[in-house]
């Protein structure tokens, strides 16, 4: 349990808080590529708690600029793109990617007003076809981490944007600290609705389940029963608020305190391995609703089932009322984390995950971390040559393991 104050901490995420400054040092998606086009080249778009207009210049560079216009506060959303940057549809002031004001076509010549004045403009950065952006201060600008998944050469990517979440973004980012939920929130939860193959493997009877960090966020552990049971461990916790599995990985942006963006890329190994070409940039889609017409969540999916676990929690999860247990020590793991991390900030130090070493950042290897699964969808077995580390190089004395009393529910299996 914590305290208000520190839930407070946790989840505010404007201009000015701790964590709002904390997720500011870290490169965050802003859009896919492929949702500026010729026709379509602008988007507004809401990214911790600051409002935006990401642009695509006709020369294919981007820009991502405060939405309201430096001049009287008209949306730049309805500007023209023109003359290496944008022009308010107001009175025309015209602004670079950079924010500098380039014209302001009615002030006296001898004015000196457009040297002095900078609109909010980020630097942003395309990978994957993803517009990333840093939105944190200039003289902090991290490396954009390349991530294996976003370089791999074997095959193909799309991305999905998740309807918005109308919750903290901590609420979906604790849940990636959580390997027991899979058991009732998934598996059950399809057996029940008699679909139960739908749970895959994670309706195996479950034994054993264990946390450990890693030097990118925190590793999970499993150990399930039966004929299809085994040890793996996976589902990486990317701090401060990524999530990789086999083959995907997903970035929790918060719109607001109340509100997160869900973007995930999936890679699509081709058949044999052999290098793929990506016709233009990753296509995108966007998961329709998880309600019915009923206004209730549907529980068909599995991101239907998290989507109703996180945003009935509340828009802000009051952590003063919860009660952990054993089970949320992996939760328990990555608060620590977060707390440290502002505190770095605070002294003005790097937090952790920042890549400074262009080396470092040339491609960073997570692959190595996760254990192949024993069930086959969306295995990279032909995609990548990576060594996959053994049980023994990837767990130390920090792992913490917990046995399932043999007479749990969650023993039994869900099938
Ligand atoms: S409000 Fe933008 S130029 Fe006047
Ligand atoms: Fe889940």
């Amino acid at each position: 349990m914590i305290t208000h104050e520190e839930n407070e901490r946790l989840t505010r995420v404007g201009p000015g808080t701790p964590m709002g400054a904390l997720l500011r040092r870290y490169w965050q998606p802003v859009c896919a590529a492929a949702e500026l086009t010729a026709e379509r080249p602008k988007q507004r778009i809401r990214i911790l708690g600051e409002d935006l207009v990401v642009f695509r210049q006709p020369d294919g560079s981007y820009g991502l600029v405060a939405e309201r216009c430096s001049h009287r506060g008209a949306s730049l959303y309805y500007g023209f793109l023109e003359d290496g940057g944008i022009r308010c549809p107001y009175h025309g002031w015209l602004y670079d990617a950079g924010g500098a004001c380039l014209e302001q076509p009615f002030e006296p010549a001898q004015s000196m007003m457009k040297h002095t004045l900078r609109h909010p403009a980020y630097p942003v950065q395309k990978l994957a076809g993803i517009v990333f952006a840093y939105m944190g201060p200039p003289d902090r600008q991290p490396i954009l981490p390349r991530w294996d998944i976003l370089l791999w050469e074997s095959g193909t990517r799309t991305i999905e944007i998740r309807p918005v979440l109308n919750c903290s973004w901590l609420q979906a980012e604790e849940n990636t600290a959580d390997v027991t939920h899979t058991y009732f929130l998934h598996a059950y939860t399809f057996a029940k609705r008699g679909r139960p193959q739908m749970g895959g493997g994670f309706g195996r009877p479950f034994a054993q389940y264990g946390f450990q960090p890693f030097p990118w966020g925190l590793l999970k552990s499993w150990i399930y029963e039966g004929p299809r049971g085994g040890a793996g461990w996976g589902n990486l916790l990317v701090f401060p608020n990524m999530l990789r599995l086999e083959g995907a990985m997903h970035w929790r942006v918060p719109i607001d305190d109340t509100h997160t963006r869900i973007v995930r890329m999936e890679f699509r190994p081709s058949p044999d391995g052999s290098p793929a070409e990506q016709p233009g940039e990753p296509p995108v889609t966007y998961e329709p609703s998880w309600l019915n017409e009923e206004g209730e969540y549907h529980m068909d999916t599995f991101s239907s089932h998290d989507g109703m676990a996180w945003e009935t929690q509340g828009p802000i999860f009051d952590r003063t009322a919860e009660h952990l247990g054993a089970s949320d020590f992996g939760i328990v793991l990555l608060r620590r984390m977060l707390f440290d991390a502002m505190a770095a900030v605070h002294r003005g130090e790097d937090p952790q995950g920042i890549v400074r070493d262009p080396e470092q950042a040339a491609c960073i290897d997570l692959e190595s971390w996760l254990a192949e699964r024993d069930y086959s969808a969306g295995t990279m077995e032909h995609a990548m040559q990576v060594r996959r580390r053994a049980r023994e190089e990837v767990f130390d004395e920090s792992h913490r393991v917990v046995d399932i009393p043999s007479t749990s529910t969650a023993r039994q299996g869900t099938s």
